[in-house]
């Protein structure tokens, strides 16, 4: 079996107001997730609120403190030179400045990061490059099982005053083909939308999840105050994927950040 847990949206801040807040969140879901004892943990994006060196040096000494490795995909929000001084020593992202989609492997399930923080928009994005370097990455499993995990959601997410979170849903449609188009893939993990929604992405089940920054939830995920609240993604030993839910822990369960 193979457990991936994820987290998103951390918005880590390095101001005063925000920081001692923004900074104990992220250190519950990691206390949360190592009482999951995962395989692997994924953050979906948004990491940072401004994409600050501070910033990212707060969520690399909290996201140190997991038992497991850990990747992140980029959010609007981020930065990725940022992200390549903060992690770049971790091994898990691409030289160089371009795009930040890569692979990493979990047993036997390839675990792909897709880039989709937009120019100049905070909505996502999803041209015919990224979905070329997307697709190389799916076919490099050669037909084993893959999941992918991005920040913004390309289906319709209902329930929100803007269901379309791509700046073009001509990229969104594109992305859906792509992915309807290998049947390996297992699974699509998303943040962005600070709360929980289900959908579809291709023919694979996709989630956005909770932010892990309490004070950013949003309609029903306010009223787990500042809970923290992780996804699990249970795989069985050939990488299917078994079961997705929430977890969620009350306040008092998990300890406190150490300093
Ligand atoms: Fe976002």
């Amino acid at each position: 079996m193979v457990r991936i847990v994820q987290i998103t949206d951390s918005h880590m801040a390095a101001e005063p107001e925000l920081v001692e807040t923004r900074r104990r969140d992220l250190a519950r879901a990691v206390e949360a997730a190592n009482r999951l004892s995962p395989d692997l943990v994924i953050h979906t994006g948004d990491a940072s609120n401004t994409g600050q060196p501070e910033e990212y040096a707060i969520v690399r000494a909290e996201m140190d403190r997991l038992t497991a490795p850990y990747v992140i995909t980029p959010g609007n929000r981020d930065s990725r030179p940022r992200m390549r001084e903060a992690f770049g020593d971790l091994g898990w992202l691409p030289e160089g400045d371009g795009l930040l989609i890569y692979s990493v492997q979990s047993g036997p399930v390839r675990v792909i990061s897709y880039d989709s923080k937009g120019p100049q928009t905070n909505k996502g994005w999803a041209d015919e490059e990224r979905l070329a370097l997307l697709e190389r990455e799916i076919t490099a499993a050669e037909g084993g099982p893959v999941m992918i995990f991005m920040h913004h959601p390309p289906y319709e997410l209902t329930e929100i005053p803007d269901p379309f979170q791509y700046a073009d849903w001509a990229h969104a449609e594109a992305l859906n083909a792509l992915v309807a188009k290998h049947a390996n893939v297992e699974l699509v993990a998303c943040g962005h939308a600070h709360r929980y929604i289900p959908g579809r992405v291709g023919n694979a089940p996709a989630h956005t999840l909770m932010c892990n920054a309490s004070d950013l939830r949003k309609g029903p995920a306010k009223e787990l105050g500042d809970a923290p609240v992780v996804m699990v993604y249970d795989f069985d030993a050939e990488g299917r994927l078994k079961d997705a839910r929430l977890e969620t822990f009350s306040e008092d369960a998990v300890a406190p950040a150490a300093e």
